[in-house]
């Protein structure tokens, strides 16, 4: 399974991340130094970009980390960055490909985090349904489970349902010379609550190898009732649903949803 084109290109994504400002680590932190967990099970884990920082929170909190993705490249590059770690970091991070709507991991958690809008690939509400459900199969009673997805911007799914015109939304360089460009256009079906972004990347090695590709990312836009009737139908309940990063309530003008639940 290829969710999307750039998640073959774990290099581009991550100098993709770099070049944008993404503050959610240390929100992610406090999270579990309030629920002081021993496990935490990260769902889509990408290339370690969260999972490594919590892994080495993990070795000083003496807490566990393990993170899946579906996407080998991805996964491969988060493995080599465990495997440059110090020897207790790596001892508390675990890594394995799978995809939350079939994996089963033979023990309970308890965090499960879904960080990043991996959410947002799970496209029907039987992909939702199914991953919330073994999301909770995934917890001890009582643990939490916690992701983020973009809030539901109005202004901006009206634009996109018209289409946007393609247009440069990445010009990036990185100091050993690769450079990222990437152009974007988009439309947004609200009978079917999908927005669609049609990527283009061009990135330059710095020999001057040049690659082009396209990478479409289907996303499902979730509104905030329906992510707490996902919880009511999966044995979750909906504690807390912020704002943003910095743990503000959600409001009418909040750029993220973050949902709290806990396992029941
Ligand atoms: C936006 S990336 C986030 C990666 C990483 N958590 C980060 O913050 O950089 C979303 C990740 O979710 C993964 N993903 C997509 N569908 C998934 C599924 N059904 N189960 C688990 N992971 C999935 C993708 O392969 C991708 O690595």
């Amino acid at each position: 399974m290829t969710t999307e084109e750039v998640y073959l290109h774990p290099e581009d994504y991550d100098l993709e991340l770099a070049d944008r400002d993404v503050h959610d680590l240390p929100f992610w932190i406090s999270v579990m130094h309030a629920e002081k967990p021993r496990s935490v099970l990260e769902v889509g884990c990408g290339t370690g970009r969260l999972t490594v920082p919590l892994a080495r929170d993990g070795a000083n909190q003496r807490y566990l980390v393990s993170g899946i993705d579906p996407e080998q490249p991805m996964l491969e590059r988060a493995m080599s960055r465990r495997s440059r770690l110090p020897a207790d970091v790596r001892d508390a991070l675990s890594l394995f490909q799978g995809d939350i709507r079939t994996v089963r991991l033979q023990t309970t958690f308890d965090v499960v985090l879904m960080p990043y809008g991996a959410a947002h690939h799970l496209l029907t509400l039987d992909d939702q349904l199914t991953a919330w459900r073994n999301a909770r199969r995934h917890l001890r009673e009582g643990g939490l489970f916690a992701l983020d997805v973009d809030a539901p911007n109005m202004g901006v799914l009206h634009r996109l349902m018209k289409g946007t015109p393609r247009h440069r939304d990445l010009d990036a360089v990185i100091p050993s010379g690769r450079k990222l460009q990437r152009t974007v256009a988009s439309r947004y079906s609200p009978s079917t609550q999908r927005a669609v972004h049609d990527y283009r990347y061009h990135a330059t090695d710095p020999d001057g190898t040049q690659r082009c590709y396209t990478s479409t990312f289907e996303m499902h836009v979730y509104f905030p009732r329906e992510l707490e009737l996902l919880c009511l139908a999966t044995g979750l309940r909906c504690e807390r649903l912020l704002g943003s990063y910095e743990g503000a309530a959600f409001d009418d003008r909040s750029a993220q949803m973050i949902l709290m639940a806990r396992a029941c």
